[in-house]
C-alpha cells in the first residue's frame, strides 16, 4: 500500500470521530481491515491519534483556510485537510510530501475534485502559518487543544494544576508494564529488559510497575506471550495496593470485579492474591478479552456478562454460580466505573471530540446507581474500592461524598498518608502526570458491621 492510500485510510477512519458518531476504540483492527501494509500501520495510527490530540487547534486553522465549511458528506475531505495540517505542524514528513500526497489522497477517498482545494489550503497555510497560528491561538481552548467545556471544567476543578493537566493530556502517555509476581520479580524482569536492549526503570509508586523509555511492540517484551508481564498504567496498578489490607493473607476471599473488561485489574488482583474472583462486564465482547488476558497469564476467574446496575443483580450472580451465593455477600468489590476518561485523554485522544459536557451528569448518575447496587452485594465488614480514570470531581470526590451521605453503613477508609496523588474528599486523586501515570481516582469504602 502506498503512503497516499495510508492517508486516505486515516481520513476514512477519522470521519466517524469528527462527526462524534464513532471512536478510535478498535483502531488497530480497523487499520488492518483496510488492508494497510504492516510498514504503514504506525503512520496511519500516528495520523489518527495526532489529529484527535490537536483537533481543536487543527479545526480552528482549517476554518480559517476555508471560505465555507465542508458539508457533512465531505467529512473525509475535512479529515484530509486536518491531517495535512497535522503533518506540516507536528510530523517529520517533508513539507512537499505532506502537501502533495495529502491532496492526492483525495482520489483515494473518491473525491478527486478536492485535490485542488486541499492543495490550495495547505499551500496557503505554509505561506501564512505564523499569522494564522497567532490568530487562532487567541482563543484558550484552541491554543491548549481542548474543547471549551472541558477546559472550563478542568480550570474550575484544578485552579492551580489545569495548565499542567492540559499539557499532559496533549502528549502521548508512556508505556508501562506490570510484572506478574506469580512468575518473576520486578528486579529480575528489569534485568531481562536490559538484556533485550529495552531501556526501562521501576515505577515510582506501583510496586509491580516498570516504565519503558520508549514504547515497543508487546511481542518484543521478553516472556510476554508466557504471561510474565502485561501492559498497564501505573495508576491502574495502585488498585491492588489499596485492596491489599482486605485481601492479603485471606486466601479464597470472595471478590467481585463488577466492571472488569478488558481485565487489567482482575488480572493484577489474581497475580497478587489467592481469590475466588467473579469478573463481570456489561459488554460480552469486552468480557471475552478478560478471558483471553487471564488465559495468557495462567489465571482463573468466573466470568459473567451482566449489568451491574440491574435490580436483579443478586439473582443473576446467584444463578451464574453456586459458589457466589449473593446472600452471603462478597468480601471485596471493585467498582472500576464507566467514566468520562478525562484522566486518560492522552491514550484515547478521540475523547476530545466524542465527549460532551452533558455526558458528565449522565455518567455520574450511572456511577451512583452502580455504587448503590453493588453496596447491597457487599458482606458486612467488606471493602468496596471505587475507581475512575476521571479527573472531574462530579465523578470522584463529589460522587463519594454523596454516597456516604445517603449510606449510613458506609465509612471511607482511603489512606491519607500515601506517597502518590492528593486527598480529594474521602478519596485519592491522581492528576495525569507528564511522562508519568494517568489521571485516576480511588475511594476505599468499608461496610460497617451491624
Ligand atoms: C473503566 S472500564 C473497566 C476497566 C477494567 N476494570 C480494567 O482494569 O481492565 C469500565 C467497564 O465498565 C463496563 N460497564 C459499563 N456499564 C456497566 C454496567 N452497567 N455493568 C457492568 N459493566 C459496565 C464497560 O463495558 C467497561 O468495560
Amino acid at each position: 500500500m502506498s503512503a497516499i492510500s495510508a492517508r486516505a485510510v486515516a481520513a476514512k477512519l477519522l470521519v466517524p470521530v469528527i462527526n462524534a458518531e464513532g471512536s478510535l476504540a478498535s483502531l488497530d483492527a480497523d487499520i488492518a481491515a483496510h488492508g494497510v501494509a504492516e510498514r504503514d500501520r504506525g503512520f496511519v495510527k500516528a495520523l489518527c491519534f495526532g489529529v484527535c490530540r490537536a483537533y481543536p487547534r487543527l479545526d480552528a486553522l482549517a476554518a480559517e483556510l476555508l471560505r465555507q465549511p465542508f458539508k457533512k458528506r465531505d467529512s473525509d475531505v475535512q479529515a484530509l485537510l486536518l491531517l495535512g495540517l497535522y503533518q506540516l505542524l507536528h510530523m517529520r514528513v517533508p513539507a512537499h510530501a505532506a502537501v502533495s500526497e495529502t491532496a492526492g489522497a483525495a482520489r483515494g477517498v473518491g473525491k478527486a475534485w478536492a485535490t485542488r482545494v486541499l492543495n490550495g489550503c495547505l499551500r496557503r497555510f505554509q505561506r501564512e502559518s505564523v499569522a494564522l497560528q497567532a490568530k487562532v491561538d487567541r482563543d484558550p481552548p484552541v491554543a491548549l487543544w481542548h474543547p471549551a467545556w472541558l477546559l472550563k471544567a478542568l480550570r474550575q476543578a484544578w485552579p492551580d494544576a489545569w495548565q499542567a493537566l492540559c499539557a499532559a493530556n496533549n502528549e502521548a502517555g508512556p508505556m508501562t508494564l506490570r510484572v506478574n509476581r506469580r512468575r518473576t520479580t520486578r528486579d529480575a524482569y528489569l534485568e531481562r529488559l536490559g538484556g533485550a536492549g529495552i531501556e526501562a526503570s521501576a515505577c515510582h509508586f506501583a510496586a509491580d510497575g516498570i516504565q519503558l523509555a520508549a514504547a515497543v511492540d508487546v511481542y518484543q517484551l521478553p516472556g510476554f506471550a508466557e504471561g510474565d508481564v502485561s501492559v498497564q498504567d501505573e495508576s491502574a496498578q495502585l488498585c491492588a495496593d489499596l485492596l491489599a489490607p482486605a485481601l492479603e493473607g485471606r486466601d479464597g476471599a470472595r471478590v467481585f470485579d463488577a466492571c472488569a473488561a478488558p481485565g487489567g485489574k482482575s488480572a493484577h488482583l489474581l497475580e497478587r492474591f489467592t481469590l475466588d474472583l467473579t469478573a463481570s462486564d456489561i459488554d460480552p465482547g469486552r468480557l471475552a478479552r478478560v478471558g483471553a488476558t487471564l488465559e495468557r497469564l495462567g489465571l482463573d476467574a468466573r466470568l459473567n456478562a451482566l449489568d451491574a446496575s440491574s435490580a436483579t443483580l443478586a439473582e443473576t450472580l446467584g444463578q451464574a454460580s453456586d459458589a457466589a451465593a449473593p446472600s452471603a455477600g462478597f468480601d471485596a468489590i471493585l467498582l472500576d466505573a464507566p467514566c468520562s476518561g478525562t484522566g486518560v485523554i492522552r491514550r484515547h485522544p478521540d475523547i476530545k471530540l466524542t465527549r460532551r459536557a452533558s455526558d458528565i451528569g449522565d455518567l455520574a448518575a450511572l456511577q451512583a446507581r452502580l455504587l448503590d447496587n453493588l453496596w447491597r452485594q457487599l458482606a458486612p465488614g467488606g471493602t468496596l474500592l471505587y475507581a475512575t480514570c476521571s479527573v472531574l470531581p462530579a465523578e470522584n470526590a463529589e460522587q463519594i461524598a454523596a454516597f456516604l451521605a445517603r449510606t449510613p453503613d458506609a465509612r471511607a477508609t482511603t489512606p491519607e498518608d500515601l506517597a502518590w496523588g492528593q486527598t480529594a474528599g474521602h478519596g485519592r486523586q491522581l492528576l495525569t502526570a507528564q511522562g508519568g501515570h494517568d489521571g485516576f481516582f480511588y475511594a476505599r469504602l468499608e461496610k460497617v458491621l451491624p
